[in-house]
């Protein structure tokens, strides 16, 4: 089957992980590979309420109906995007992924290994997936200097139990991406834990 590539960027948010992400967009369309971009949650039905939860906070949401939104915005976006951008044998670059519901929402208290089965039931399996970290302060810094409110998603504690389950998956196609350095250097180690799935040198 000629099946393209999955590579996934993960991490708390202010790790860097969007910059880097369209970093390499850029380089493999320098290089004429067929790629494409995505990220969740989508601009889909379920993503727009989710962006609505994320803006407004979770007032009166439950933690179920959170997961169940996330889940569905991904369903879609496996049917609607994954799936065909892979069959026509595109390189796919996604910012989030399930280990980010693993992650996020595990911190709600649900179980982030049940919630990685149970997505790996519909939503291929990447390739590589790069699990950005820094220290939550160097994430709030970014986020403080970015956004004028945060959301509730971005507090200091939540991010912190956030980062540990990050931290917690292991396999073979997951790499660990330390962002605390420049850009360029974050750069080198992104090219270096996905050169192997190229034939040609990036
Ligand atoms: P983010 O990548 O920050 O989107 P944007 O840059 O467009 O604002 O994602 C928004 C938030 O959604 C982020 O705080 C993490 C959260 N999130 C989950 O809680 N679970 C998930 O499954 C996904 C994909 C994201």
């Amino acid at each position: 089957m000629n099946r393209g590539l999955l590579i996934v960027f993960e991490g708390i948010d202010g790790s860097g992980k969007s910059t880097q992400c369209r970093m390499l967009a850029d380089l493999l369309n320098k290089k004429g590979i067929a790629n494409i971009s995505l990220a969740e949650p989508t601009r889909g039905k379920w993503g727009m309420k989710i962006r609505q939860l994320l803006a407004k906070g979770r007032n009166g949401i439950s933690a179920n109906e959170e997961l169940e939104w996330f889940m569905n915005d991904r369903r879609e976006d496996v049917k609607q995007n994954i799936e065909p951008a892979l069959k026509a044998g595109k390189v796919v670059l996604m910012d989030r992924y399930y280990f980010s519901t693993a992650a996020y929402q595990g911190a709600l208290g649900f179980d982030p290994e049940k919630i990685r089965v149970d997505n790996e039931r519909f939503a291929p399996i990447p390739d590589r997936v790069l699990i950005f970290h820094n220290s939550p302060e160097k994430s709030l810094e970014r986020i403080e200097s970015s956004r004028e409110e945060k959301s509730a998603f971005e507090k200091r504690d939540y991010l912190i139990e956030v980062q540990t389950i990050f931290k917690s998956f292991t396999g073979p196609n997951i790499r660990y991406v330390s962002s605390d350095s420049s850009l360029e250097k974050v750069y080198e180690q992104v090219l270096c834990e996905v050169q192997d799935l190229f034939e040609v040198k990036l």
